[in-house]
């Protein structure tokens, strides 16, 4: 990616042996699942990675494995801004952030407060953007780099009781899609990766996060009470899949020259992406006969 300097930096630079200038890449929200994963992977993949997690604790495994580890809450600028010129100060480059840090607040618009709402855009498409502006004057510089946002399957497809955290991930899709096109002349790559259901601590966060912050109307009792048995059945069964799945589509795509704006990754994402195909008024019916199908 970034070419080496012209001064020699190294044993090996002056005696004129060819040495590769390792990768450098930020992952957010490191402390489990796709994050964890993620960091793993591209350690795995030899690049220096900096893992980070609202409580550094979190990401222990991750520093004995040979992350460098950061504490980093994305709502928080002051902390962002720190921790990216930490990595400038010592690695003097950042070659990929991975904006991954997110949870969802499920719920029927109604029943979720405004704060919550705000809360959930706060974390899962304000952090992208503060991420994004804090490392794009050094990827610019570089004339290189590779943001990779971390969106999901409801980023295109919007459902009843999601309707806040597909919000925020549609935020992010539009976001990446105009980012894109502004910094390609920087040679900069803007990723969106969408995976469908994965197996990690997101949906029982998700179940705590509703019974917190739900004020229950009781008008949608039939909507919680699919998203109830959904998670008695243990989420989405077989159609979930493991977090390295998502992490190597994340460093495959950190690591092409010329990446895919959108990645869909597993199999619910791959075929949701066809319901964009639907009517959303022939949409409103199926979801409406599920409701009384299922409820
Ligand atoms: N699991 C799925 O089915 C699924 C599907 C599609 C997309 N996704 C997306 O994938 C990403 C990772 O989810 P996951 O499945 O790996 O869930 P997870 O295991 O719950 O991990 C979420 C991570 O985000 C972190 N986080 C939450 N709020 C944060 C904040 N304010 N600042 C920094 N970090 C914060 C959590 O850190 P703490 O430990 O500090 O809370 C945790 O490390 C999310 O963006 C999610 O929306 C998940």
């Amino acid at each position: 990616m970034t070419d080496a300097d012209e001064s020699p930096a190294t044993a090996d630079d002056a005696a004129g042996v060819e040495t590769r200038h390792k990768d450098v890449c930020i992952v957010t929200g490191s402390s489990s699942g796709i994050g964890q994963a993620t960091a793993a992977r591209f350690l795995a993949e030899d690049w220096v990675v900096y893992a980070t997690a609202r409580d550094e604790a979190d990401v222990a495994d991750l520093a004995d494995a040979g992350c460098r580890t950061a504490e980093l809450d994305v709502t928080d600028g002051e902390q962002v801004e720190a921790v990216v010129d930490r990595v400038i100060d010592e690695q003097g480059q950042v070659d990929c952030v991975v904006n991954n840090a997110g949870f969802a607040q499920f719920g029927p618009l109604e029943d979720v407060t405004t704060e919550s709402v705000e809360r959930q855009f706060d974390v899962n498409a304000f952090g992208p953007h503060r991420l994004a502006r804090a490392v794009l004057p050094h990827m610019r510089e570089a004339c290189d780099g590779t943001i990779v946002n971390v969106s999901s399957v409801v980023g295109e497809l919007s459902l009843p009781g999601s309707g806040a955290y597909a919000g925020s991930k549609a935020a992010v899709e539009s976001m990446s899609d105009a980012l894109r096109a502004e910094v390609e002349e920087f040679g900069v790559d803007v990723v969106v990766v969408a995976p469908g259901p994965v197996d990690s601590e997101f949906y029982d966060r998700a179940d705590d996060e509703l019974a917190s912050t739900a004020q229950r109307s009781g008008a949608y009792e039939d909507i919680y009470e699919l998203y109830d048995d959904a998670a008695s059945m243990g989420g989405f069964g077989p159609a979930s899949i493991g977090p390295t799945v998502v992490a190597d589509a994340i460093v495959n795509a950190a690591s092409a020259t010329d990446p895919a704006p959108r990645y869909p990754v597993g199999p619910v994402a791959k075929y949701a992406g066809l319901a964009q195909f639907v009517p959303k008024r022939v949409r409103d019916r199926l979801f409406s006969l599920a409701r009384r199908l299922f409820a």
